[in-house]
C-alpha cells in the first residue's frame, strides 16, 4: 500500500493526448486569465457557444453581485447539446441507459433529437408551457427525465428537479416557491430488482397544496397501478406518439434562467439556485473537455442522481454539450453485487468514472477484491465530487479500480458554482491523495479570513472566490436579498464583498487546496447536503419537543451523520423517540435527513443570553473532550448530563 504522502504524477500516455498535456500548460491558461479575464472566457465563448446572436459585453458587473455574462447573446442549450450535433453524430449513442434489470438503450443523437422535439411540443402545445414559465421534475433515473429537461430547455421553460428521495412535504414546498405550472414524474421505476413508486408522493404534495399546479404528466415506467386524477393527470407514453417531430426551439438570451435547482443552506428552507443559459453551459462544456477530458468515442458515467446538480452538468448538459456518450443508469451500484458498477463499467467500456467518496468507501469495504474480476482497462479518468475523500478510500480507488494508471480528479464544487472550481486536471496535475489541489483555469479562488485577509501556508481559512464565473448562481428565485447575504454577505476583499462558499479549505506549501468541510451550521451526509435549521424545524413540528438542536457527526462510510438533541416539553415521555422523530423527518424532508442519533436531554447548553453552543454539542457528538470554557454557561452543569447520556446512546 502506498503512502498517503506519495504524489502521484499524471500517465505521460494519458498526458500526450490530453486537453492540458502540463503544468506549463495550466499556467499558461491560468496566467492569461488573471492578464485578461474578459479576453479569456470571450475566446472559450466564441470557440464553444453556437451563438445564434452574438453578445456585446463579457462580463457586466454594474450591479454586482448580480453579475452578467455575455450580455444580450442569444443561444438554445438543447441546440448546443443536441442539434449541431446532428450533421457529424446523429448516430452516436448519445445516452446509454441500462435499468435496474440489467435492461440496456442506446439512445443516438438522432433518436434523442426527435424525443425531445417530441415532449417539447407536448408541453408548448398540449399544455401551453412558455418561456419562463416553471416545470417540476419528479422523477426516476429514466432517459425521459433528460429529455424532459432538455424539451425544458427548448421552449425556454425553467426546469427544477426535485430529488425523488425527498418527501411530499419537500416537494409540495418546492412546487410552491416555484410556482409551478406542470410536474412531470413516472409511476414509479426498479431499484434493488423490484418496483418503487413516486407518483403517490406527488398526489400527496398537490393534495395539501401546489395551487399553481394545472396538470401532471406521467411516464409509465415500472406499469404498477397508480392513482389518476382526471382531468389532471396525463399519460405521457400515449400523449407522445402523436406529437410532431420538430418542435422550433426558443431564442433564449444568454442570462435567461435555464433552472432552478433547491439546496440547504445555514439557514431558513431550502433555497432555489438559479443558473442561467449560456455561462452554464460553456463551463459544463469546458469542465467535461478539461477535468475529464473527453474525446471521440468515450463513455461518460457519472453515477449521481439527475436530482442533484451533478446529475444536471455531468449526466445530461456537460456531456451531452460535448458530444458524448453519457451513461444513465436506474439502479444502485452495489445491486445485486458489489460488482455490479464493475461489470457495467466493463460491459459498456466505460472510459471516465464519476462517483461520491461515499459510494467508494461502501464498494471498497462490501467488495474490496470485486474490481479484480473484471475488465476494467477501459478507465481512464476516475472522479469523485461531494465531501472529502479519505487517502484510504482514494488509494483503494486508485490502486484496485484504476490499477494505477488513471488519474483521479477530486472536484470541489456546489449547487451554486454550476460546475468544477477546483481539480486536478487528469493530464497534468500531480496529485495528492484527499486534496483538491488547484482552481481551474479561469477561476479565482482564495483562503480568507473573515476579514478578507488571506491566510497563511497551513493555516485553515475560509473558502472564496474572488471573481465572478461564467456558471455561477445568478439569485435566489423570488429573493435577491437572500442571495446577497447567503454568499456575499460575509466577506470582503478590499472592500468588494467577494463569494463565501461556506467550506473552509487549508492551502500547503505547493500551493494546493485541501477542502476541510463545511464551516456553517450545514451537514454532508453522503454527499448530500442538509441543513441543521431545516432539520430543526422538521422536528420542531412535533408537539412533543420543546428544543432541539441538530449536529453533524463523524462517519465512516458517510461522512457525516446526523445527531440530534431533544428536549422533551414537561409532562411528556417518549420511550420511542428515534423512531418517532425519524418518521416525521421521513415525512417532512425525506428518508435522507433520518438521524443515526436522537437523544433526549434535560436541556441544551446555552449562554446567558440564551444562544446554543453548537461548538459544545458538536464536540460531544464525536466523543471529544471538551476543552472549551463552559463557565459562561447559564448552566455548566447540563454539559455533564448531556455527557452521560450521548455515551448511552
Ligand atoms: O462542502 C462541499 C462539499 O459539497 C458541498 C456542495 O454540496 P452540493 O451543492 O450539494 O454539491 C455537491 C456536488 C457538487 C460543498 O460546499 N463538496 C463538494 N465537492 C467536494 C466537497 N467537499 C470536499 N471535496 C470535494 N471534492
Amino acid at each position: 500500500m502506498s503512502s498517503n504522502k506519495t504524489i502521484y504524477q499524471p500517465n505521460p500516455e494519458f498526458a500526450e493526448n490530453a486537453a492540458i498535456k502540463s503544468m506549463d500548460a495550466y499556467w499558461a491558461l491560468q496566467n492569461k486569465a488573471i492578464e485578461d479575464y474578459e479576453g479569456f472566457w470571450k475566446t472559450f465563448a466564441d470557440e464553444k457557444i453556437n451563438w445564434l446572436a452574438p453578445y456585446d459585453q463579457v462580463l457586466d458587473e454594474s450591479d454586482a453581485p448580480f453579475y452578467k455574462w455575455f450580455t444580450n447573446g442569444k443561444l438554445n442549450v438543447s441546440n448546443q447539446c443536441i442539434d449541431r450535433h446532428l450533421a457529424d453524430k446523429a448516430e452516436k449513442t448519445a445516452i446509454l441507459f441500462e435499468g435496474d434489470r440489467g435492461d440496456v438503450e442506446h439512445i443516438t443523437y438522432a433518436q434523442l433529437s426527435l424525443r425531445v422535439n417530441k415532449m417539447a411540443n407536448l408541453l408548448r402545445n398540449e399544455f401551453g408551457v412558455l418561456k419562463g414559465d416553471r416545470v417540476v421534475l419528479y422523477m426516476p433515473m429514466i432517459p425521459e427525465a433528460a429529455y424532459a429537461m432538455l424539451a425544458c430547455a427548448r421552449i425556454g421553460a425553467i426546469h427544477s428537479i426535485v430529488f425523488g428521495g425527498f418527501s411530499a412535504e419537500a416537494l409540495k414546498d418546492r412546487i410552491e416557491d416555484a410556482e409551478a405550472k406542470i410536474v412531470i414524474t413516472a409511476d414509479g421505476a426498479f431499484r434493488k430488482g423490484k418496483p418503487y413508486m413516486l407518483k403517490h408522493v406527488v398526489d400527496t404534495a398537490l393534495s395539501e397544496g401546489g395551487k399553481s399546479v394545472e396538470a401532471v404528466l406521467v411516464v409509465k415506467r415500472n406499469n404498477e397501478e397508480v392513482e389518476w386524477v382526471e382531468g389532471r393527470d396525463h399519460n405521457y407514453n400515449e400523449l407522445i406518439v402523436e406529437q410532431p417531430a420538430e418542435c422550433p426551439f426558443e431564442l433564449m438570451d444568454s442570462e435567461d434562467p435555464l433552472f432552478l435547482l433547491y439546496t440547504s443552506g445555514s439557514t431558513g428552507k431550502p433555497k432555489g439556485v438559479q443558473h442561467t443559459n449560456a455561462g452554464y453551459i460553456l463551463w459544463a462544456q469546458m469542465t467535461m473537455e478539461w477535468v475529464f477530458d473527453v474525446k471521440g468515442d468515450d463513455v461518460f458515467w457519472c453515477t449521481a442522481d439527475i436530482g442533484w446538480i451533478t446529475g444536471h452538468t455531468y449526466i445530461v448538459y456537460g456531456p451531452l454539450a460535448a458530444g458524448t456518450t453519457t451513461l444513465m443508469f436506474e439502479g444502485v451500484p452495489t445491486y445485486p453485487d458489489a460488482g455490479r458498477a464493475w461489470k457495467m463499467v466493463q460491459d459498456h467500456k466505460i472510459t471516465q468514472f464519476y462517483t461520491a467518496p461515499t459510494a467508494i468507501r461502501v464498494l471498497h469495504k462490501m467488495g474490496e477484491n470485486e474490481p479484480e474480476k473484471y475488465d476494467l482497462s477501459s478507465l481512464k479518468v476516475l472522479g469523485t465530487v461531494g465531501e472529502p475523500i479519505d487517502p484510504p478510500a482514494w488509494i483503494w480507488y486508485y490502486e484496485a479500480v484504476g490499477n494505477s494508471k488513471c488519474a483521479i480528479v477530486d472536484t470541489w464544487w456546489q449547487t451554486e458554482t454550476g460546475g468544477h472550481i477546483i481539480s486536478p486536471l487528469p493530464g497534468a496535475t500531480p496529485i495528492k491523495p484527499g486534496c483538491a489541489t488547484l482552481a481551474l483555469p479561469g477561476i479565482m479562488t482564495e483562503i480568507l479570513s473573515l476579514e478578507g485577509e488571506t491566510k497563511e501556508v497551513g493555516e485553515k481559512g475560509l473558502l472564496c472566490i474572488t471573481k465572478p464565473w461564467p456558471s455561477m448562481i445568478r439569485t435566489i428565485w423570488g429573493n435577491p436579498d437572500r442571495y446577497i447575504s447567503a454568499y456575499f454577505g460575509d466577506v470582503a476583499k478590499d472592500g468588494k464583498p467577494v463569494y463565501f462558499s461556506g467550506d473552509g479549505a487549508v492551502l500547503d506549501e505547493d500551493g494546493y487546496i485541501t477542502i476541510v468541510g463545511r464551516v456553517d451550521d450545514v451537514i454532508n451526509v453522503s454527499g448530500h447536503r442538509l441543513g441543521t435549521a431545516e432539520i430543526e424545524a422538521a422536528v420542531a413540528k412535533d408537539n412533543s419537543v420543546s428544543e432541539v438542536a441538530v449536529v453533524g457527526r463523524p462517519h465512516d462510510i458517510k461522512g457525516e451523520s446526523i445527531f440530534i438533541y431533544i428536549v422533551l416539553k414537561e409532562g411528556h415521555i417518549n420511550t420511542d423517540i428515534k423512531n418517532h422523530i425519524n418518521t416525521l423527518l421521513g415525512e417532512e424532508i425525506g428518508n435522507i435527513a433520518k438521524a443515526d442519533h436522537i437523544i433526549e436531554v434535560p436541556g441544551l447548553p446555552k449562554t446567558r443570553s440564551g444562544k446554543i453552543m453548537r461548538r459544545i454539542l458538536r464536540s460531544i457528538a464525536k466523543g471529544e473532550e471538551i476543552t472549551q470554557d463552559i463557565s459562561t454557561l447559564e448552566d455548566p452543569s447540563i454539559v455533564e448530563d448531556i455527557i452521560t447520556k450521548a455515551r448511552e446512546a
